[in-house]
């Protein structure tokens, strides 16, 4: 497992899902960590639970869209941490409603998926670069998904976010890569979080159920956990990793192996 002693991390969206389970898992490695988050309530739970445990976290209450918040949050992590090494630019958004044409899609719609789910990536890239700098290096991990690559039907700002970040990804790992800060993308498939709860309560029925039937259409037979994204993270973040940038890697239980075409585990499965 790696080792992050003396090592800063800032994760976004980090009060609960998958950023919520890698921000405890960056922390149980020896990492101090910022948890950046608009849920005030999970936010404060999660650095208390932590601390309880005698790790190190930091909540900072922010809408990291916004330019100010952005910069609070990386002042945060200087102001009690000493300096940012890491930056998990996890948050995003797939509201419930969302779910249109491009049509019918209301514009402070798209503005609202765009700016939390690429917007924030830059502005929390533009604010932490110059402190990963002063280190040295580091690394910038983007959550993407698979739907960075391919799509579902009617989800043109969530698809149009999620293609940006996989290129945004690629273009900062070039222009940082001679100052030793690598940039990659993890493309998760179907992860059990409220995220996906909430997208399949939508559906009606038992949520439960529904979960089965996602997982059934990967290959595996299940749908992911946060500890199946954390574990991912860390290796990336590390320097096992250290002649990776400017990449993206799969993490779907096979789900991007399986063509649309061969039919089997073809179920609809929420992402
Ligand atoms: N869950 C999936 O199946 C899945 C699949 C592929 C990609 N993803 C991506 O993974 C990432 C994490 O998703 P998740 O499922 O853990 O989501 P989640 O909804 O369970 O958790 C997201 C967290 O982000 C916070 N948040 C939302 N908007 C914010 C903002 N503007 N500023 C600060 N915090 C904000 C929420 O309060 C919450 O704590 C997202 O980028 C999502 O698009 C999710």
């Amino acid at each position: 497992m790696a080792d992050f002693d003396g090592k800063v991390v800032i994760v976004t969206g980090g009060a609960l899902g998958m950023g919520g389970d890698t921000a405890v898992e960056f922390v149980r490695n020896g990492a101090s960590v910022v948890i950046a988050d608009l849920n005030t309530e999970a936010g404060d739970r999660r650095e208390s639970d932590i601390r309880a445990e005698g790790g190190r976290a930091l909540f900072v209450e922010s809408d990291v869209a916004l330019a100010d918040d952005a910069r609070r949050v990386v002042d945060g992590a200087v102001a009690e941490f000493g300096g940012v090494d890491i930056l998990f630019n996890n948050v995003g958004i797939q509201p419930v409603d969302s779910y249109k044409n491009v049509e019918d899609t209301p514009e402070s719609m798209w503005d609202r998926i765009l700016d939390v789910n690429l917007k924030s990536y830059f502005l929390m890239a533009k604010y932490a670069i110059p402190e990963i700098r002063k280190r040295g290096g580091g690394v910038i991990i983007n959550n993407a998904s698979v739907q960075g690559l391919q799509s579902q039907y009617l989800v043109p700002a969530y698809a149009a976010s999620k293609g940006g970040v996989l290129s945004f990804t690629r273009q900062m790992a070039l222009d940082y890569a001679p100052e030793n800060i690598r940039v990659l993308a993890i493309c998760p498939g179907t992860i059990d979080t409220d995220m996906v709860r909430t997208v399949a309560a939508a559906e009606g029925g038992d949520i439960e159920v529904t979960l089965d039937r996602y997982g059934a259409g990967h290959p595996v037979g299940r749908i992911g956990t946060g500890q199946d994204i954390a574990n991912l993270v860390m290796f990336l973040a590390s320097d096992k990793s250290s002649f990776m940038t400017g990449t993206h890697v799969m993490i779907d239980g096979g789900y991007m192996a399986l063509g649309a075409w061969a039919g089997g585990a073809g179920a609809d499965t929420g992402q």
